[in-house]
């Protein structure tokens, strides 16, 4: 089905789950719309984009000469940072603040598989800790990650352990966006890590405007950004969009049934649903 030339996409489907990658995370069953082909749709979609991706590259390469020298110059460059990240085991280490969250979890597994010894730095275990995080944090340290347990008001313990490690990703949940001010400031004194990575996953947001309610959660990662860069410290700003899976439930409750909703804006607008891969 497609709307405006957009597969729109309804989400009660295994073929979503397996797309995403995560197969815990429950997706209800009331359905929007059945559509049965959408995985296929998405497919296809997927590549109809990545043909158009190539036709612009092509289209600018041709206009602009330099263009494909530019590319060309950047891709060493790509390759040259790659190669100065590597240790001398050939494998950069890696601190990863919220490694027990939601996507988290993936990145410290997919840190591991990859090969980079692999830290985590998590919140002290109390009496509230559920038995489900001690379990992770368990299996963490099975497959060979390094926990350290800490506060993010520890700086010197903060200075300590980033002295030690090559990169610094951030995947801290969307309340703690600001605390990462205290992860720049070690980082700023450590002095030697060579990419940070905070926590954004989520819109482009320094190219979109959403209405207020959406632009506050918004600016507070910007803010980050901007302390990032004054900071001096190299940076990669992962933009993921919106993972529908997440999303879903957490924003439309399909699950639910509500006697009252709330509309934002004009409540003229259709609600559509778009999933693009790229
Ligand atoms: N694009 C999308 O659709 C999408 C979806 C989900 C998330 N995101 C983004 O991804 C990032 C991570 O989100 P998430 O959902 O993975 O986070 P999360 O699971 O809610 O939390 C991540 C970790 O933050 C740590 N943390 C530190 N201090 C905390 C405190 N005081 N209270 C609670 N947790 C604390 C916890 O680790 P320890 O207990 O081990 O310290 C926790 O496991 C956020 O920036 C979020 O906006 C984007």
């Amino acid at each position: 089905m497609e709307k405006n030339g957009f597969p729109v996409a309804f989400i009660d489907s295994e073929p979503i789950q397996k797309l995403f990658r995560f197969p815990e995370t429950k997706l209800h069953r009331q359905p929007f719309i059945k559509y049965k082909g959408l995985e296929e749709s998405l497919y296809i979609y997927i590549e109809r984009e990545r043909e158009r991706e190539r036709e612009r590259e092509q289209i600018r390469g041709d206009q602009c000469p330099g263009h494909k020298d530019r590319e060309r110059e950047r891709d060493r460059e790509r390759q040259r940072e790659r190669a100065e990240m590597e240790s001398s085991e050939g494998k950069c280490k890696i601190l990863i603040f919220g490694g027990s969250g939601y996507l988290g979890k993936y990145m410290v597994k997919a840190s591991i598989f990859l090969g980079h010894p692999t830290y985590v730095y998590s919140r002290p275990p109390t009496a509230k800790t559920s038995p489900s995080k001690i379990d992770l944090l368990h299996e963490f340290q099975a497959m060979g990650v390094s926990i350290i347990h800490g506060e993010l008001e520890e700086h010197e313990k903060l200075v300590r352990l980033i002295k030690q490690v090559d990169v610094v990703i951030s995947v801290l949940a969307y309340p703690q966006v600001f605390e990462q001010l205290k992860i720049i400031d070690a980082i700023k004194v450590a002095d030697n890590v060579k990419r940070f990575l905070p926590s954004d996953f989520g819109c482009e947001e320094d190219r979109v405007n959403p209405l207020p309610p959406f632009q506050q959660f918004l600016e507070k990662k910007r803010k980050i950004r901007r302390a990032t860069e004054e900071a001096g410290i190299p940076y990669t700003f992962v933009s993921a969009n919106c993972f529908a899976s997440y999303f879903v439930n957490y924003l439309l409750n399909p699950h639910e049934i509500r006697d009252n909703i709330n509309v934002y804006g004009s409540g003229k607008a259709n609600g559509i649903l778009i999933i693009v891969f790229s």
